[in-house]
């Protein structure tokens, strides 16, 4: 169980209460586009409101370089979230200095005001200690519900919490309850399912998850460093050289606990309109690489997923950005949505594979957090969660 305070455990009304936020959204033509963060983050915001709270949310957006650069100003977001609520949203130049005090002064109770973005300021990044102070100052009360930026430490999330009363909001809450203790205590049998292009980028997942799963079945890219380091020729795959030897070890590591497709989709260029075909992993000819797992190896994936009983999903099993090379995808997310299961869904492919097969409703959680999702699943402790008040 989380040892920390969450928002219950405040008194907020008629305080002014900094919510830090992660709004970090697309934003295409001025206008958000993806708004899942912003939707995850209205229980925190709403309950707020009716305990006659005044809101100061503040969020980073992209990576500015610790300057004001108008493509990635919270100001969209603003209007977005005013009309997601059927409320005015204040919207403040600057998170410090002139714009912010004023605009934090004259706030009121049932009032939401959103400050520009964090890292606008070099002391974001450098969770300068100044800049903390300086937030702080704008409040009573501070509450994290950045999930999605709680792996770093920066002024906003870890630097604030030091300096006023703290807690965690209900968005954290819960992406910590299903990250953190659906996984510590997960029934059994607890299966992981891990794709993406790189073995490098989940290597401290798998040596966690390896302790606590049944199995782990791996696909996408990452899958054919595995195939390579058990000395199956590649051909032009994707293969990340300097893993080898680690997937190797993995491999050693996990005897049977890892497992890997058993055919695979192959195409004869990098492109959604190339030429392919489905062959066992030993048999990917010259100038052909794998894009895919294929429907054998969906079949398998499908029916270790219907026996278990809680499922954690991490990166998608081919490139299914191309159509044609979409079906590994949309089959194990189909197989997870189906099955009587506590289903996990973490990191940005994944959750957009979810979504774009209208199957977001029939998993248990899809977390906003693309790296804070990999950190927990990495078994850390993120600093933006460590710094908040114990209870
Ligand atoms: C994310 O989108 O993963 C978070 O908002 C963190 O953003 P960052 O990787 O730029 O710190």
């Amino acid at each position: 169980m989380l040892n920390k305070k969450t928002l219950k455990d405040l008194d907020v009304k008629n305080k002014r209460v900094l919510v830090r936020v992660d709004f970090n959204v697309p934003i295409n033509d001025g206008e958000v586009g993806d708004d899942t963060r912003i939707q995850a983050a209205l229980p925190t915001i709403m309950y707020l409101l009716k305990q006659d709270a005044k809101v100061i949310l503040c969020s980073h957006l992209g990576r500015p370089k610790g300057e004001a650069q108008s493509e990635f100003s919270l100001a969209p977001v603003a209007v977005h979230l005013a009309s997601v609520i059927g409320m005015p949203v204040k919207f403040a130049t600057d998170c410090l200095g002139e714009p912010a005090q004023a605009a934090t002064s004259s706030l009121k109770v049932g009032e939401i005001l959103l400050l520009e973005n964090t890292r606008f300021h070099a002391g974001e990044k450098k969770n300068d200690p100044a800049m903390a102070k300086e937030l702080a100052s704008l409040a009573d009360l501070f509450v994290n519900d950045a999930f999605g930026t709680a792996h770093r430490a920066h002024a906003s999330n870890a630097g604030v919490s030091k300096e006023l009363p703290s807690a965690a909001g209900f968005l954290l809450e819960k992406e910590l309850k299903y990250l953190g203790d659906t996984i510590a205590n997960a029934e059994k049998p607890f299966i992981a399912i891990l794709g993406g292009a790189k073995v490098s980028d989940k290597i401290g997942v798998i040596t966690n998850l390896l302790e606590k799963t049944d199995k782990i079945l791996i696909g996408g890219g990452m899958a054919n460093t595995f195939f390579k380091a058990q000395g199956y020729d590649m051909a032009d795959s994707l293969v990340e050289a300097d893993a080898i030897e680690t997937a190797r070890q993995l491999i050693e590591k996990a005897r049977d606990a890892l497992v890997l497709p058993v055919d695979v989709v192959i195409a004869d260029d990098f492109a959604d309109q190339a030429q392919s075909k489905v062959v066992p992993v030993g048999d990917v000819p010259a100038g052909w690489r794998i894009l895919d797992i294929g429907p054998a190896t969906v079949v398998a994936y499908a029916s270790i997923i219907k026996k278990s009983k809680t499922v954690v999903w991490n990166g998608p099993m081919g490139v299914f950005e191309f159509p044609n090379f979409a079906k590994g995808t949309f089959g194990v997310a189909e197989a997870v949505a189906e099955a009587d299961v506590v289903s996990v869904i973490g990191g940005g492919d994944s959750v957009a594979a979810i979504k774009e097969a209208n199957l977001d409703e029939k998993v248990s959680h899809i977390s906003t957090g693309g790296g804070a999702s990999l950190e927990m699943l990495e078994g850390k402790i993120l600093p933006g969660v460590d710094a908040l008040e114990d209870k």
